[in-house]
């Protein structure tokens, strides 16, 4: 009985009843994950009901179930998208041949090392974003932060999930690993550096979820190509979940760009921040910084592990099935951005060792859209300001950037002119002190902070002033 009361607890559709040894495993390792969440969660909310979504099935239509949960009692579950009936590796060396069910031995390392490193993400966003409840600015988007967060507590399971089936003794031990080390800790950081940063307040939270996120979804869309199929099919049910993350993001940077405006038209001026808002050059400037620090995370321009990934049938292309070429890439070329003296120019590069730069240009394409939508909220207002992307070059640590200074317009400039105008093109001190300041709590339902506009519509059609958390006199008193 103890085992029907504990499926219970786990949803999935990966038949956890009939593996003993693996059901052992995720009952160890259960507990120590609790243990994290309540270290390493969302701070001062544990105990409040929050009205969340949780996942029951695959099924696209039915998937989530909206109710009253405590996060610490949030049903987290495994789920695997549906097989493809007699799916084929879709690139690379081994293209035609059928996807493999078990990880093959002579890929055990690669796919080790990229199911961890995608794991790490999850429970580092977690832990960068723990402070943020108190100074929400909405019951609302409190209530999206935590959906947010338990969502990411579900990804880690989801890769603890294939680390302790497929990976024996050393997955359990990574397992373990992806609870010990913590965000930013000097001695046990993160594996990435963007996780390492801190998310000290709304703006920067949306920016990570818009720019930062997104890393993820085309990390998540390219391993979901994978001819390791339960890999594949992981990354599928993920994916869902994502979109979710990338809507938070973008409406809640939409969001505050609409607020600027409205206060720039409502005071004729440009510099809202006297008026209790964040002006344009600064959403510019949190703009900068967090799309550069993404940039990285896609790794070298040139890279020939990334190359091996794809011959090997490891790791494909976003969107493999859609593109019309060989899948094999050995005769392609592909243009490549890099720094050649005291410029910067394309070149056409084997397309094997350019698949870095090609994903992040994928990347690229699909953050210009939202900037674009953003554009959009400003030019309604009959304002003339356009937010942009800053060139790949800028402000990079990674890659053939990594050294250079390059200003956002994307030319290479003196180590003088960089620190004359970096205040300019950075957050700055003065930038994170006015957001500390904006950040006072807003828990009164229906009511927004002064510094971002409502959404258009509430969650999951609950009208705004809906009661999206809970909040206890405790809650209040802080
Ligand atoms: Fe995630
Ligand atoms: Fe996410």
């Amino acid at each position: 009985m103890a085992d029907v009361d504990y499926l219970d607890r786990i949803p999935n559709n990966v038949n956890l009843k009939e593996s003993r040894r693996l059901l052992r495993a995720l009952e160890e390792w259960q507990p120590r994950f609790l243990e994290w969440w309540q270290e390493m969660g969302p701070e001062g909310f544990q105990a409040n009901q929050v009205y969340l979504r949780t996942a029951v099935s695959v099924d696209p239509q039915g998937w989530a179930v909206f109710d009253w949960v405590k996060m610490p009692e949030y049903r987290w579950g495994i789920f695997l998208a549906e097989p493809e009936a007699d799916r084929r590796i879709g690139f690379g060396d081994h293209r035609g041949q059928p996807a493999w069910p078990e990880v093959p031995g002579e890929h055990r390392g690669t796919l080790r090392r990229l199911i961890v490193t995608q794991g790490d993400t999850e429970p580092a966003s977690v832990e960068q974003q723990r402070q943020l409840g108190r100074t929400c600015p909405s019951l609302y988007d409190l209530r999206n932060i935590f959906q947010v967060n338990v969502e990411e507590g579900r990804h880690l399971w989801a890769m603890v999930y294939l680390l302790q089936a497929y990976f024996g003794r050393d997955g359990r031990e990574e397992a373990e690993a992806l609870l010990q080390r913590r965000s930013g800790d000097r001695d046990k950081p993160r594996i990435l550096g963007a996780f390492n940063e801190k998310t000290p307040d709304w703006l920067s939270y949306f920016m990570f979820c818009f720019f930062t996120d997104r890393d993820g979804k085309y990390q998540l869309a390219s391993l979901q190509e994978s001819g390791f199929d339960p890999l594949s099919r992981t990354c599928r049910f993920m994916l869902t979940e994502e979109a979710h993350h990338m809507f938070v993001g973008e409406t809640g940077v939409g969001r505050i760009v609409q607020r600027a405006c409205e206060l720039m038209r409502e005071h004729r001026a440009d510099d809202v921040g006297r008026h209790g808002g964040i002006d344009l050059p600064m959403l510019q400037r949190y703009i900068n910084f967090h799309y550069s620090v993404s940039l990285d995370l896609f790794g070298s321009e040139i890279s020939t592990n990334a190359a091996n990934y794809y011959t090997t049938g490891v790791k494909g292309r976003y969107e493999e099935g859609k593109k019309d070429d060989d899948h094999r890439l050995q005769e392609s070329t592909y243009p490549v951005t890099a720094l050649e003296g005291d410029g910067v120019v394309t070149r056409e590069m084997p397309a094997l060792v350019a698949l870095n730069e090609r994903l992040r240009d994928d990347y690229i394409a699909d953050c210009q859209r939202g900037v674009d939508r953003w554009n959009a909220i400003i030019k309604r207002h009959g304002i003339d300001v356009e937010l942009r992307l800053p060139h790949k070059g800028f402000h990079r640590a990674i890659g053939a950037f990594g050294e250079a200074r390059v200003s956002p317009d994307g030319r290479v400039v003196t180590e003088a002119e960089w620190t004359a105008r970096r205040d300019e093109w950075l957050p700055t001190e003065k930038d994170a002190t006015h957001l500390a300041g904006l950040m006072i709590p807003m828990i009164e339902p229906g009511k927004f902070a002064n510094w971002i506009a409502p959404p258009s519509r509430g969650i999951n059609g609950q009208p705004l002033d809906f009661e999206y958390v809970k909040l206890s006199r405790r809650n209040e008193e802080r």
